[in-house]
C-alpha cells in the first residue's frame, strides 16, 4: 500500500488543526508525516528470482509485468476472459499453455463455491495451502530452498504440525493432478502451480474477492522445505513482522494477507470452540475481519480472534494498515493490496519468473456484491456460545458454504456458559 493512502487514512480520523485541542495530537501527526519519507519500512518491494539479474530489455511480457507489481506500480488484478477455449483433447488444447488450467480452474470453482454462494471449506484449505507451501522461504537463506514449489505436498510437509487441517485439500489436489497430468497427459502441470492457482480460483470464488494474476511455469520439488518458517497465532507482533520482512513481505504487505482470516473458521486454535469464525461472515471476503479486529463494528459471542491477529491489530507498524483497511472504501483498497502481496507471496523461491505464463483469464469473475441470504440463522448461530450437536450441524454447514440446514427456531441461542464480553462504545469490544 503507498503509504500515502495508510497516511490519509490515519489523518481523516483526526480533527482538522483549528479544532486540535491536544498537542500530543499534533505530536501523532508529526510522528505519521516523517514516517511518509519512510514507507519503505512498510511497503514490501523487492524484486525476486531471476528477475533481480535481468536488465528491462531482457524481460519478457510476464517478465516486466510481475517487476512492476512488485514494485506496486503494476495491476495485480485483471478481468481478461477467455474466449474460444479449446475441447480439452484437441491438439490445440496442448498447445494452449492456459487451456487446460480452465478445465482445472472450473473444477476446482464447483469445490469451492457453496450453494448459498459463500466460498467452502475446500477454498479456504486452498488459500492457507498457497500460503503455507510458499511461505517456507527467506531470502537471507534462499538457497536452503522453500518456496512456491509443490514441496508441501511432494515433499511431505502435510503432516507437519502447522499444516493440521489443510491435508484433505493435498489428496483433492493429487486427484486433479492424475486426472490432468496421468491420464490426459498435460505433462507441464506442476504442483507448484496447482497450488497457487487453486489458492487463486478460492480467492476470487468467495464473495467480494480479488481477482489476482495468476502466472505458470513453476518448478516442483520433493525436497522438503525448512521448517519452523510460517506464523504462530500466539506469536507476538514484533516475531510476525520479522518473519514477514524475511520472506521480503512488510508491514502492510503482512497484513493485506492476514485479511484472509476474513473467510476463516478455526478449528484447531481451540478445539473446544471448533468451526468459530473469525469475523461474522465466515466464507465472504469482506472487511469486517478488520474492523472487528479492532473493536470498532459490533461482534458477536461466537466470533473467535487469535491472539497474533490482535497483537498485530494493536502493534504501531501495523495498525496504521488495519486500520486503513477498516475505514470506508477499504474493500477496494485491500483487495488490491492483497492481489499485489500474493502475487509476492506465490513467487517465493521462483527462479524462472521470466519464463512464466499467464493464465489469470482461465479463473472465475469475481462476485462484485453480496447480501446474506439468510442472516437470521447466520445471526442466532453468531450470537450463541452453545457448542450442542445442532450448533455443530449450524458451523458444518458454514463450513461447507451450504445454507443452513436447521430451522431458526431450533438453532440454539446465547446459553450462558460463557461471561458474554464487554462491550465498548461501537458495539465492539475493548483488548
Ligand atoms: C500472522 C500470520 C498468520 C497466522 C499466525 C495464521 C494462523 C492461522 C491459524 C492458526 C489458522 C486456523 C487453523 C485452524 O485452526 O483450523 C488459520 C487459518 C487460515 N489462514 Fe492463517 N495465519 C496467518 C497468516 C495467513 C496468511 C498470510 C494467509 C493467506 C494468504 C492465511 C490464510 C488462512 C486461511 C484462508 C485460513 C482459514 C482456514 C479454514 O477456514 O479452514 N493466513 N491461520
Amino acid at each position: 500500500m503507498k503509504f500515502t493512502t495508510i497516511l490519509a487514512t490515519a489523518l481523516a480520523a483526526v480533527p482538522l488543526p483549528g479544532t486540535m485541542a491536544h498537542p500530543k495530537m499534533q505530536e501523532k501527526i508529526e510522528e505519521l508525516s516523517a514516517r511518509a519519507y519512510n514507507y519503505d519500512d512498510f511497503d514490501s518491494n523487492q524484486i525476486l528470482g531471476d528477475l533481480r539479474y535481468l536488465n528491462w530489455w531482457q524481460l519478457s511480457r510476464s517478465g516486466s509485468d510481475i517487476k512492476r507489481i512488485l514494485q506496486g506500480t503494476g495491476n495485480p488484478q485483471n478481468r481478461d476472459k477467455y474466449w474460444g477455449v479449446p475441447r480439452l483433447q484437441s491438439s490445440w488444447c496442448k498447445r494452449d499453455t492456459c487451456c487446460v488450467w480452465k478445465y482445472i480452474a472450473d473444477d476446482l470453482e464447483v469445490l469451492f463455491r457453496g450453494d448459498s454462494g459463500r466460498c467452502s471449506k475446500w477454498a479456504r484449505f486452498a488459500i492457507r495451502m498457497g500460503f503455507h507451501d510458499a511461505a517456507t522461504w527467506t531470502l537471507a537463506n534462499e538457497n536452503a530452498g522453500g518456496g512456491a514449489d509443490g514441496s508441501i505436498i511432494l515433499g511431505g510437509e502435510l503432516t507437519r504440525r502447522e499444516n493440521g487441517g489443510i491435508a484433505a485439500m493435498g489428496t483433492k489436489y493429487q486427484e486433479i493432478y492424475q486426472k490432468y497430468h496421468d491420464t490426459y497427459g498435460f505433462t507441464d502441470i506442476t504442483y507448484a502451480d496447482l497450488i497457487q492457482m487453486g489458492a487463486n480460483v478460492a480467492t476470487v470464488v468467495c464473495p467480494l474477492g480479488p481477482r489476482v494474476r495468476s502466472w505458470v511455469g513453476r518448478k516442483d520439488s520433493s525436497t522438503p522445505s525448512p521448517s519452523g518458517l510460517l506464523p504462530s497465532a500466539f506469536s507476538d507482533a514484533d516475531t510476525l513482522i520479522q518473519l514477514f520482512m524475511a520472506k521480503t513481505i512488510g508491514p502492510d504487505g503482512l497484513i493485506a494477507l492476514l485479511g484472509a482470516h476474513t473467510t476463516s473458521q478455526q478449528n484447531f486454535v481451540n478445539a473446544s470452540r471448533a468451526g468459530d469464525p473469525q469475523d461474522s461472515t465466515p466464507g465472504v471476503w469482506d472487511v469486517l475481519y478488520y474492523q472487528q479486529t479492532l473493536g470498532k463494528a459490533a461482534t458477536p459471542e461466537r466470533v473467535f480472534m487469535f491472539p497474533s491477529d490482535i497483537n498485530l491489530s494493536k502493534h504501531p507498524r501495523t495498525s496504521p494498515a488495519f486500520q486503513a483497511f477498516a475505514a470506508p472504501g477499504g474493500q477496494g483498497l485491500w483487495n488490491d493490496d492483497y492481489a499485489r502481496e500474493y502475487i509476492r507471496l506465490s513467487l517465493l523461491g521462483v527462479n524462472n519468473i521470466n519464463k512464466l505464463t499467464e493464465c489469470t483469464k482461465v479463473l472465475p469473475q469475481p462476485v462484485s456484491n453480496w447480501d446474506e441470504p439468510e442472516a437470521g440463522k447466520m445471526n442466532k448461530w453468531l450470537d450463541s456460545d452453545d457448542y450442542s450437536q445442532k450448533s455443530k450441524d449450524v458451523s458444518w454447514d458454514v463450513e461447507t458454504g451450504s445454507y443452513i440446514s436447521v430451522p431458526e427456531n431450533k438453532i440454539p441461542g446465547y446459553t450462558n456458559t460463557r461471561p458474554r464480553r464487554q462491550r465498548n462504545k461501537w458495539g465492539g469490544f475493548s483488548w
